[in-house]
C-alpha cells in the first residue's frame, strides 16, 4: 500500500508536467480550429488539402463544354433497377420521442449517405429529424447548406408518411445549435456512435437522451449506421431517401443547363 502511494506521488509531478507541456507537444490540439467555430473535436477539425498545387491545377483546368455536358448528363441505362421498391405502407409514429440533429462532414456523397442514415436513425427511434447541418467542406470551401443544394419541401413531403422532419428545432430547443456543440461538452451531444452502429446501439444509447432532454445531436455521424442487419423497412426507407426524397434544387439543375 505504502509503495503504491509512493509510486502515485512520484507520478503526479510527471502528470502535471505532461499536462502543462501538452500545448507545446501538440499545438494543433489548441490552435483555433475551423473558421469561427473553435472546436474541441477532432472530427470537426477539418482536414487541410495536402496537394494544393494539384487542387489548384484541377480547379483552373479548362474543361471543354462537350466534356462538361457529358459529366452532368445521366449515365446511359445499364440495366440497373431498384432492388427494393418503396412500400405504400405508411408508418409515421403517432408520438415523436424527440428531435434528432446530425452534423455532416465530408464531401457531397458522404453527406448524402449521412442524410439517408439520419432519416433511418430517426425512424428507428421514432424521432423527429431536424434537417441535417452540412459542415463547410475543407477542400472545396463549400459553404452550401442542405437547403442550398436539395429541395427541402420535396424532401419533407416525400418522407411525410415515414418520418417527421422539421427545418429547425422548435424555439424551446433553439439553443441546440452547431455553435453550442462546438464550444463545450454537452449532455445532449452523442459523440460515441460507433462506425456502422446497429439499430440496437441507437435504441440503447440515443433513446434515453431523447427521453431525458427531448433532443439529441449526433456528431460525428458519417458512416455511423450499419449497412447490414437492419430491419427491411429501414433499408427500404434509406433507398427511398436516396432515390426519391433527395432531389437537387431546380436552380442547381437550371444552372447546370445554362453553364454547359
Ligand atoms: C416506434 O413506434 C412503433 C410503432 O408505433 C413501435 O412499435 C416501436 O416500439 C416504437 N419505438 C420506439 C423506440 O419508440
Amino acid at each position: 500500500m505504502k509503495i503504491h502511494h509512493q509510486n502515485q506521488s512520484q507520478r503526479m509531478p510527471f502528470a502535471v508536467l505532461f499536462v502543462l507541456l501538452l500545448p507545446i507537444l501538440s499545438p494543433h490540439l489548441f490552435s483555433p480550429l475551423s473558421r469561427s467555430y473553435p472546436s474541441l473535436f477532432s472530427e470537426w477539425n477539418a482536414p487541410k488539402p495536402r496537394h494544393l498545387p494539384l487542387l489548384k491545377a484541377a480547379l483552373d483546368r479548362h474543361v471543354p463544354v462537350g466534356e462538361k455536358n457529358e459529366l452532368w448528363s445521366p449515365l446511359p441505362y445499364q440495366g440497373w433497377k431498384p432492388c427494393i421498391e418503396p412500400t405504400t405502407i405508411h408508418t409515421l409514429p403517432t408520438k415523436s420521442q424527440g428531435y434528432i440533429q446530425v452534423f455532416l462532414d465530408g464531401g457531397l456523397n458522404q453527406q448524402r449517405m449521412g442524410i439517408c442514415d439520419a432519416v433511418a436513425v430517426a425512424k428507428i427511434l421514432n424521432a423527429t429529424l431536424v434537417i441535417p447541418h452540412l459542415e463547410v467542406n475543407a477542400v472545396w470551401q463549400d459553404t452550401s447548406s442542405f437547403a442550398d443544394i436539395f429541395d427541402v419541401e420535396h424532401f419533407i413531403d416525400t418522407l411525410s408518411h415515414d418520418v417527421a422532419i422539421v427545418k429547425e428545432p422548435p424555439s424551446e430547443y433553439s439553443w441546440s445549435s452547431r455553435e453550442y456543440y462546438g464550444t463545450g461538452i454537452r449532455a445532449t451531444r452523442i459523440k460515441t456512435a460507433p462506425v456502422h452502429g446497429s439499430a440496437e446501439w441507437y435504441l440503447e444509447n440515443v433513446l434515453p437522451v431523447l427521453q431525458s432532454y427531448g433532443i439529441a445531436a449526433i456528431a460525428p455521424f458519417s458512416h455511423r449506421l450499419a449497412f447490414d442487419k437492419l430491419p427491411t423497412n429501414i433499408q427500404r426507407l434509406r433507398c427511398k431517401v436516396n432515390f426519391h426524397a433527395l432531389a437537387f434544387r431546380s436552380s442547381y439543375q437550371r444552372a447546370w443547363r445554362y453553364t454547359h
